[in-house]
């Protein structure tokens, strides 16, 4: 095992926080909230985690948060990331959260958001990380529905450090939400924007020049336009790459495949992420040992890529530069 993979200290970046719903919480909740789910048990569940592509994956994520009901469903769920993320050497974690996949079910945003506030408040605490919250617009909803979720995060906008953009990214590029990204901006929100895991550069370009992200989700298909590859360097724009991730969605073949060693040798801003680990085979840690493992990377590579997470992380510059 690469211990130095587990206990380097590291910032999480790019987490969906219900992307961390392991089946016997799943199965849990739904019981606990009389929820009938799709799958008959645990391992019909798991049997549906054969994934495709990200459309495929998709489908069982959102059929899995039907079983969130109550603002405690919420605020476990995070704790039961919060409380084994430590043992994967996490100091930091940047969360993402769907609101929509909630509200869209009638669940009411400030039930969604005072569950995971509970959690997120009380880690550093508890458990010796720090926590903030990156709210996602639904890449494949309305504008009209995404303004009405910014409108109702106006209340809690100190709980939230950024606004994101994630789901089905083909055909839903980063310009159908450059007017709710620029209120989002005037707000005093950061924004980041998944691009570049399916979607082409073009996306990556549309989200640095139309959303200002400070960091791209995913961006591993930026290789693909050396001008955009020269821009991302030159600006240190980082990428929270999600190795495990792409392997599972079928964005690259095999872990061998992956473009991390070419983009850390491109000197990009390049971080590891586990993106949805409870369905992608890993947490972080793993990630970091995996791609240690598929892609010869040295014990030097893996202080660069912890270095990065707090480098493009949106921790208070003196916190940050005391992890550098
Ligand atoms: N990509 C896009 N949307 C998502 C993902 C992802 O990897 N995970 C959860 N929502
Ligand atoms: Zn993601």
């Amino acid at each position: 095992m690469n211990q130095l993979a587990f206990a380097l200290p590291k910032a999480e970046l790019h987490l969906h926080i219900e992307g961390t719903f392991e089946p016997g919480l799943i199965f849990t909740l739904a019981e606990r909230n009389g929820v009938q789910l799709p799958y008959p048990n645990v391992d019909a569940l798991r049997r549906a985690y054969a994934f495709t592509d990200l459309r495929s994956f998709l489908d069982v994520y959102y059929a899995a948060m039907a079983v969130l009901r109550t603002e405690r469903d919420f605020t476990e769920l995070a704790d039961a990331y919060l409380s084994r993320a430590r043992e994967q050497g996490v100091v930091h974690v940047e969360m993402f959260f769907d609101p929509q996949a909630h509200t869209a079910r009638g669940i009411p945003f400030a039930t969604v958001i005072d569950g995971l506030w509970e959690a997120v408040r009380t880690s550093e605490a508890r458990f010796g990380i720090s926590a903030s919250l990156i709210m996602c617009f639904l890449r494949d909803q309305s504008e009209e529905s995404a303004f009405a979720t910014l409108d109702e995060a106006l209340p809690y906008g100190d709980r939230i450090v950024a606004v994101g953009l994630d789901s089905a990214e083909v055909g839903h590029p980063p310009s159908k939400f450059r007017r709710v990204f620029e209120r989002a901006l005037a707000e005093g929100w950061k924004t980041v924007a998944h691009a570049g895991e399916e979607g082409p550069p073009a996306y990556v370009w549309e989200a640095l020049d139309l959303l200002r992200v400070s960091r791209v989700d995913h961006g591993v298909r930026s290789l693909e336009d050396p001008r955009l590859v020269a821009r991302l360097r030159d600006e240190r724009i980082p990428l929270t790459v999600c190795p495990l991730s792409n392997v599972k969605l079928r964005v690259v073949d095999t872990l061998a495949d992956h473009p991390l060693r070419r983009m850390l040798d491109e000197d990009l801003v390049v971080t590891v992420n586990s993106d949805d680990p409870a369905y992608f085979g890993g947490y972080i840690g793993t990630n970091y040992a995996q791609v240690a493992q598929a892609l010869h990377l040295d014990d030097a590579a893996l202080l660069t890529l912890a270095r990065n997470s707090f480098e493009a992380s949106f921790i208070d510059v003196r916190t940050r530069d005391a992890y550098l």
